[in-house]
C-alpha cells in the first residue's frame, strides 16, 4: 500500500520551531513588550459582545482596510489582509510562484522567505550581505538577472541585522530586474523615515508587507497586510481563503488603528531604550561587533556566546542566540528591546558574561 504521499520539497523541510516562552523576560521574538492597554481590551470586549459569532466574518475586512488605507495613505483597494504577514507570504507564493521559479533574498534575513518559497516548489537563493551586513545590492541585481528571478524578498528594517534600505537601492532593484519585489516593512514604525510604501503607486512590480505584530504590539491577534498596485492585489484576492481574518482579529485590529496615536507612543520609549542598550553593549569588551539598527532589536557578535546564553536562561531571560554561516568563528545574539527594567536585567547578566 502506498504511504509516501508527501511532496519531496516538504519532506526535507524542518517544521518551524519555537522555544516555549516559559521565561520571566521574553526578548527572542521581536515582540512588543507592552500588552494591549486595558481600556482597549475593554473596548474589544464590548465589540465582541456586539458581534454575532455564528456569522462568518467580512471576507474582505472592509472597515479594517479602510482604516489601514487611512493609516498608510494608500487606497483601500490596494490592500489585502492576512493572518499575520506570514499568511500573506503564502498567498504571494500561490499567486505568483510556479514550481521551478527562482526566488532570492539576502542573507541573513527572515527565514520564512526561504521556507514559503521551498513549499511553493521554487529554487531559493540567499545572496550574502556585504561584510558590514548591509545587503549587497549589486550582487542581488546580478543574481536576479543571471537566474531570471521571479521574486526578490527585501526586508527593511532587516530581521535580524536591523539595517534599513534606502529608497535608491530599492529603486535600483525594481528598475534593473524583471522580478516582483516584496519589500517587508514589518518593523517600519520603528523608523518611519525609512517607509517606502508610496513606491507601490510608482512601480508595478512591488508589494509592501506590513504587520500589526510588532510596533502595534498585537502579535497575538495575527494580522498582517500587503499594499501594492491594484492589479497585483486583485490577483492575490483570487487565492485568499474566503474568511481568513476572523471577527475577533478584525475587531481588535480596528480598535488598535483607531487608537494608533496612543499605541505608537510606545515606539518612542522603545527607540530610546534601543539607543541605551546599543550604547551600553558597545562598551562591553566581549561584544566584538554591534550593528546599527533601525528596529526594535539589536544584532551583535561575540566570540563564544554559549556561556552568556546559559547565564541569561538561568536568570529566566530568553533571547535569540544564532550561530551564523557567514562567520564560523563567532556567534550572534539578536536582542529584542524590552521594557526598561527588562533591559536592565539583560545588561546586568551580559555585563558579567561579556566583560
Ligand atoms: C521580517 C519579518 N516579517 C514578517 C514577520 C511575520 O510577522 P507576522 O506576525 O505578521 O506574521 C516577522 C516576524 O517575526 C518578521 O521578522
Amino acid at each position: 500500500m502506498k504511504t509516501d504521499f508527501t511532496r519531496p520539497c516538504v519532506k526535507d523541510l524542518e517544521a518551524y520551531k519555537v522555544i516555549p516562552p516559559d521565561y520571566d523576560i521574553i526578548l527572542n521574538a521581536n515582540e512588543n513588550p507592552y500588552d494591549f492597554p486595558e481600556n482597549l481590551k475593554k473596548e474589544l470586549g464590548d465589540a465582541i459582545m456586539n458581534t454575532s459569532l455564528n456569522r462568518y466574518p467580512d471576507p474582505s475586512a472592509t472597515a479594517l482596510r479602510q482604516e489601514l488605507a487611512d493609516y498608510v495613505g494608500i487606497n483601500a483597494d490596494q490592500i489585502i489582509c492576512g493572518c499575520g504577514s506570514d499568511e500573506i507570504m503564502s498567498m504571494l507564493n500561490q499567486t505568483f510562484i510556479n514550481p521551478g521559479d527562482t526566488v532570492i533574498s539576502h542573507d541573513p534575513s527572515f527565514s520564512m522567505y526561504q521556507i514559503w518559497s521551498i513549499i511553493g516548489g521554487a529554487n531559493f537563493i540567499w545572496v550574502p550581505d556585504k561584510d558590514d551586513l548591509y545587503p549587497d545590492v549589486e550582487k542581488i541585481i546580478n543574481t536576479a538577472k543571471l537566474k531570471d528571478a521571479k521574486m526578490i524578498y527585501l526586508c527593511s528594517p532587516n530581521n535580524p541585522t536591523g539595517s534599513l534600505l534606502p529608497r535608491h537601492d530599492v529603486i535600483d532593484i525594481l528598475e534593473e530586474t524583471n522580478a516582483l519585489v516584496i519589500l517587508d516593512e514589518a518593523y517600519i514604525e520603528f523608523n518611519k523615515e525609512g517607509d517606502l510604501t508610496d513606491i507601490v503607486n510608482t512601480y508595478n512590480n512591488v508589494i509592501v508587507l506590513r504587520t500589526l505584530s510588532k510596533a502595534f504590539g498585537l502579535a497575538g491577534i495575527r494580522c498582517g497586510y500587503a499594499v501594492g498596485p491594484k492589479p497585483l492585489i486583485d490577483m492575490m484576492y483570487k487565492v485568499k481563503s474566503p474568511y481568513n481574518l476572523n471577527k475577533l482579529t478584525q475587531a481588535a485590529a480596528l480598535i488598535a488603528l483607531k487608537h494608533r496615536d496612543e499605541l505608537l507612543k510606545r515606539v518612542e520609549v522603545l527607540n530610546r531604550e534601543r539607543h541605551r542598550l546599543y550604547e551600553t553593549l558597545k562598551t562591553y569588551p566581549g561584544v566584538t561587533r554591534i550593528y546599527p539598527t533601525a528596529s526594535n532589536f539589536i544584532y551583535f557578535e561575540v566570540k563564544d556566546g554559549a556561556p552568556a546564553y546559559a547565564a541569561l536562561l538561568d536568570a529566566g531571560i530568553l533571547v535569540k542566540y544564532l550561530k551564523h554561516d557567514l562567520s564560523d568563528d563567532c556567534d550572534h545574539f539578536r536582542l529584542t528591546v524590552g521594557k526598561p527594567e527588562e533591559n536592565d536585567a539583560v545588561l546586568k547578566i551580559l555585563k558579567r558574561s561579556l566583560s
